[in-house]
């Protein structure tokens, strides 16, 4: 279940959905980069009339490095020998040789949705298209996209994220109270609101406790702060 590789149990089941795999944005500054997902190590271009492709990382030639490639009109140049791949693998230029070979290096689809290119790697008869979920499809929000690597495997994610009470107990609380924090460590206040409804999660009556009413070493971690305790603010109306 841990392992994500092609072949394996998950990777099977993994490989039906699309990935994000980069922020369309970066490849403006950045036209060539390596990605690692699902276990495959792969080189994500856009060449210069801005097609994008996500192909092996390894040259059919002599193996070398394609997140070296260089980005020509027609795909991606290995900067080795300088054979040229499409976004499709195939070899479509052979420098110094008599004939372009029919030579192909893995390649997937890509589409840009949201800001970010999702890229499918699984089988082409399950293909399915990419879901254009609301907050990717809208074009009147503003979007931030940030990655943030995560040194865990995918099955602790997926078990941290659908735990609610970690969820609530941890980031919920911790959020507010390190918030409360900074407005503390102002010198000379000593209580201050600072503006914010409590979160949904501490909403309600038997929820407005005051976090200073509990023994510190009872909160998070995140939420001590030497003799100072955090306190929410109170939530208005509910
Ligand atoms: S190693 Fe890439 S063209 Fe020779």
């Amino acid at each position: 279940m841990t392992q994500t590789g092609a072949g394996t149990s998950a990777g099977n089941f993994l490989r039906r959905y699309w990935w994000p795999v980069a922020a369309a944005a970066d490849l403006d500054s950045e036209p060539v980069m390596p990605v690692r997902i699902l276990g495959e190590d792969l080189t994500l271009f856009k060449d210069m009339r801005g097609n994008i492709g996500l192909i092996g990382d390894r040259c059919a030639h002599r193996a070398i490095s394609l997140a070296y490639g260089i980005p020509q009109e027609n795909g991606l140049r290995c900067c080795y020998h300088g054979w040229t791949y499409d976004t499709a693998g195939h070899v479509v230029d052979m420098p110094f040789e008599p004939a372009c070979l029919p030579l192909k290096v893995k390649a997937y689809p890509v589409e840009v949705l949201g800001g970010l290119v999702f890229a499918y790697l699984g089988p082409p008869e399950t293909q399915s298209l990419l879901p254009r979920w609301e907050a990717f499809a809208r074009e009147d929000l503003d979007t931030r996209i940030r990655f943030v690597p995560l040194p865990s495997n995918w099955v602790q994610c997926m078990d941290n994220s659908l735990d609610p009470v970690h969820f609530e107990l941890q980031h919920v609380v911790a959020v507010v109270a390190v918030q409360m924090l900074e407005v503390h460590r102002v010198e000379g206040i000593e209580r201050q609101r600072i503006g914010l409804q409590a979160p949904p999660g501490l909403r309600g009556r038997r929820r407005q406790r005051r976090l200073d009413d509990r023994p510190s070493d009872r909160l998070p971690v995140h939420a001590r702060g030497g003799n100072r305790r955090a306190r929410v603010p109170d939530s208005g109306a509910d």
